[in-house]
């Protein structure tokens, strides 16, 4: 697919099913395979600044200010069960009901700069702003490259996965800073599932409304 096409054909696609009983993963083994091909493209986007470095030993290295964690159709599933007996807390029923659906999801996180204190808070200062957009510009990359593979896809804040408890139930660093869960859905949506659009995509106005020239 043309990037051009790729651009204005991507629309986000929410698919939720009753948690009590999810979907079986409909895409096969392959799908790994397809969503490491998204991660690594999701890695050619730009960064400015190289990441902290690891903090402790067991956490991927890489420079890149971006993490991709990945939970193939089996893992959502099982974290879907986990949140059924409430563990590791209580989620609401709108992530189950896509954790029942999805046959996978990417949580992508981003590396704020170092502080003396181990946390989640981040200074508002430039380093962390363009790391922020440099995940930001990845998280589009990998959902461009799900649209010309005709992968639905959607970007949400991730809710309750955002919760400390939950990242560290994943094996996510707690430094590490949840920008997006990506989460992609079947192909074929059951008549049993639920399937929204995003809740701006309507919205979009003209190019008008935030472009303009600056003629000097
Ligand atoms: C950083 C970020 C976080 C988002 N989180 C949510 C979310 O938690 N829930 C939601 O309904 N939409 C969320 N959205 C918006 C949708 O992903 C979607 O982009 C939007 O509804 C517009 O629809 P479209 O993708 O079809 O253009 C988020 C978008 C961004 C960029």
């Amino acid at each position: 697919m043309k990037t051009d096409n790729a651009i204005r054909a991507r629309k986000t696609l929410k698919v939720r099913v009753d948690p009590q009983n999810p979907l079986p993963a409909s895409k096969g083994k392959d799908f790994k395979k397809t969503m490491e091909e998204l991660m690594e493209l999701a890695g050619q986007a730009p960064f400015h600044y190289e990441s902290a470095e690891p903090q402790r030993s067991g956490e991927l290295k890489g420079i890149e200010p971006w993490r991709f964690h990945a939970l193939d159709g089996e893992s959502c599933r099982n974290l879907l069960k986990a949140f059924n007996a409430d563990k590791p807390q209580k989620a609401p029923d709108g992530i189950k009901q896509m954790l029942a659906a999805a046959d996978g999801l990417i949580i992508t996180t981003w590396l704020p700069e170092r502080t003396r204190k181990l946390s989640r808070k981040f200074h508002p200062n430039l380093k962390n702003m363009e790391h922020i957009a440099a995940t930001g510009a990845a998280i589009q990359n990998l959902l461009l490259a799900a649209t010309s593979r005709g992968i639905n896809a959607y970007w949400s804040s991730g809710g309750i996965m955002r919760k400390p408890k939950v990242l560290e139930f994943m094996g996510i660093p707690s430094h590490e800073i949840l920008l997006g869960a990506i989460f992609f859905f079947p192909d074929e949506i059951p008549e049993t599932a639920q399937t929204k659009t995003g809740k701006n995509a309507d919205k979009r106005g003209e190019a008008g409304d935030y472009m303009d020239w600056i003629e000097m």
